[in-house]
């Protein structure tokens, strides 16, 4: 078997992350935050680090703004629902997840916001020329994919994050596919909230998203609950994070994402390295082949789509699991406007997405039955 659909979760975990939820099961299984006892403190004090860990790696003001949610769609919706303005206007972007479009759509049609999709005017990624060309004067919240989850296409957090702070408007990042594949400096890009999916880029557990706020006062909580603080009051507690993490959290896959922060931070060059390596070569062999290619390699990250001339994106899927043994994604990815963008409404992509844990022969063997697959259809 061989598995390149690291997009959609990873599936070979490193040694950081498996210990880390040994410890989780064994050691750490108290509730953190919740009693006064020692069992307790224990466990909140491994939480506690990783929102350091967190904090420093994305350079974010506090390590009280790191929020723990269900996954990142919820992030995304926390970000989407607690910034939402009455009579306001957002600007996203072709690369959306529907993690962001559809609360932008429901904002819509109960009236409170409208909002644009900005689309882009050149290959690879979202430029801040795109944006703003979709500003308008009520706008108050540029939100935008980074990586996208479709073809890897990158968007230029940095000067967008500039312009926006220029003109007072939040500036949110999707980093569901960025997060541990690129360097991600809030302050330095101006980023107000960014979203993290640790069981992708960090090789971590399922269960588990991430909201990074840097300014979490523009945000209203949109769940309600048991904080471990405050008791008593039926209000809501004031400060994140709180604020925001109602109910207990996910210890063990919190404690996953530590050692997952620990691995990527030890290896971010070679991560890198090795994916860019992968998705070159990968690109260079199938550029010869009469197949469609929707990735532009130097931005990719591991991300490669593509399809076969006259074939639905599924069926190519399926064949590539029940005969060669390979996992990828067919279909749409839940981006419903990249696919739009890309002319892809009728049929998808194929969506093979690698990890530093795929090798060179994994490729290889990827290449050699997308080969076959021309064969049959008499292609090449
Ligand atoms: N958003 C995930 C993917 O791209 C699940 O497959």
């Amino acid at each position: 078997m061989i598995y390149l659909d690291n997009s959609a979760t990873t599936l070979v975990k490193p040694k950081e992350v498996l210990k880390a939820v040994s410890a989780a099961v064994t050691r750490f299984t108290a509730n953190p935050g919740r009693s006064g006892h020692r069992q307790s403190i224990l466990t909140a004090m491994e939480v506690e680090q990783t929102r350091v860990k967190v904090k420093e790696m994305f350079n974010l003001n506090s390590e009280n703004n790191v929020i723990f949610t269900a996954n990142c769609s919820a992030a995304l919706n926390l970000i989407v629902l607690g910034s939402a303005k009455q009579g306001g206007h957002v600007v996203c972007t072709e690369n959306e997840h529907n993690s962001t479009l559809r609360p932008l759509e429901a904002l819509k049609q109960k009236g409170i916001i409208d909002y644009t999709v900005a689309f882009q005017s050149r290959p690879g990624g979202i430029s801040k020329a795109d944006i703003e060309k979709c500003l308008r004067p009520n706008t108050y919240l540029v939100i935008c994919n980074h990586i996208s989850n479709v073809n890897g296409d990158t968007a230029d957090i940095t000067a967008i994050g500039k312009m926006c702070h220029e003109k007072n408007i939040l500036f949110a990042v999707d980093g569901a596919q960025s997060g541990g594949h690129e360097q991600i400096d809030m302050q330095k890009s101006n980023i107000d909230f960014l979203a993290l999916a640790p069981h992708k880029g960090f090789y971590a557990l399922q269960g588990l998203g991430v909201l990074l706020a840097q300014t979490p006062e523009a945000l209203s909580p949109i769940l309600f609950g048991g904080t471990g603080t405050n008791s008593l009051e039926l209000f809501q507690p004031e400060n994140p994070p709180e604020r925001f993490e109602v109910g207990t959290v996910a210890t063990p896959a919190i404690l996953a994402f530590s050692g997952g922060l620990d691995f990527v931070k030890e290896n971010f060059s070679l991560i890198h390295d090795h994916l860019d390596d992968l998705t070159t070569f990968l690109n260079y062999e199938l550029s010869s082949l009469p197949v469609e290619i929707y990735t532009t390699t130097e931005n990719s990250k591991g991300v490669f789509a593509f399809n076969i001339p006259g074939m639905h994106s599924s069926e190519v899927a399926t064949i590539l699991d029940e005969k060669y043994g390979i996992c990828v994604r067919g279909g749409y990815h839940c981006a419903a406007k990249k696919h739009e963008a890309l002319g892809l409404l009728d049929r998808g992509a194929v969506r093979a997405s690698l990890s530093i844990f795929t090798s060179f022969t994994d490729v290889q063997k990827l290449i050699l039955a997308i080969k076959s697959i021309l064969k049959k259809q008499k292609l090449c």
